[in-house]
C-alpha cells in the first residue's frame, strides 16, 4: 500500500452498534477488524479468500473479510463472531459446537458459525444438503467436517423442537 495513501473514517453498525474507524481505503477489513478495533475473534488463515476462516456477514452476506477494503465497509452492517452471543448465553449454534464437538483448534469455528448462522438466516430448516453447501466454503483441518455437520444439524432440531 502507497506510505501516503490518505485514511479514510468508514461508519458503520457493528454487532448492531454505531461504529467508525479510520483506516486506508484499501486496507482488508479483517485488519481493521482485529488490529485496530480489536475484535480478534475473526480469524486468519490462507489471507486469499479460500478458506472461510475470515468470514463474517455484511449487510446480511457471507463474505471474507480478507479480501473486503476497508473502505467496503462505509454504511454497512456488520456482523462478527463477537456478536453472536446474547449477552453472556452462547448462541444456540454456538452451543450446539461445544456439545457436538465442532471445534477444535478453534481457528476455523468463528467462520464456521458465522457460515452456520446465514445459512439459517436463508434456509431456517435446511436438510442435509443444504448445511453442506452453507459450510462448503468454510475449511477445516482438524475435524473431518462431520462434527462440525452434526453441530449444525443439532442446532437446527432443537430449534424445530424448541428444546
Ligand atoms: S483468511 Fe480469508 S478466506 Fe482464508
Ligand atoms: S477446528 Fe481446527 S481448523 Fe477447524
Amino acid at each position: 500500500m502507497p506510505e501516503r495513501a490518505r485514511k479514510i473514517r468508514v461508519s458503520c453498525v457493528l454487532n448492531g452498534s454505531a461504529s467508525s474507524f479510520e483506516a486506508h481505503p484499501m486496507a482488508r477489513l479483517l485488519d481493521v477488524l482485529r488490529e485496530d478495533l480489536k475484535l480478534t475473534g475473526t480469524k486468519e488463515g490462507c489471507g486469499e479468500g479460500e478458506c472461510g476462516a475470515c468470514s463474517i456477514e455484511m449487510d446480511g452476506v457471507l463474505v471474507n473479510s480478507c479480501l473486503v477494503p476497508a473502505l467496503q465497509a462505509q454504511g454497512a452492517k456488520i456482523r462478527t463472531i463477537e456478536g453472536v452471543a446474547i449477552g453472556e448465553s452462547l448462541h444456540a449454534v454456538q452451543q450446539a459446537f461445544i456439545a457436538h464437538g465442532g471445534a477444535q483448534c478453534g481457528i476455523c469455528t468463528p467462520g464456521m458459525i458465522l457460515a452456520a448462522l446465514n445459512l439459517l438466516a436463508r434456509h431456517p430448516e435446511p436438510d442435509d444438503a443444504q448445511i453442506r453447501e452453507g459450510l462448503s466454503g468454510n475449511l477445516c483441518r482438524c475435524t473431518g467436517y462431520m462434527k462440525i455437520f452434526e453441530s449444525v444439524v443439532a442446532a437446527v432440531r432443537r430449534a424445530e423442537t424448541g428444546a
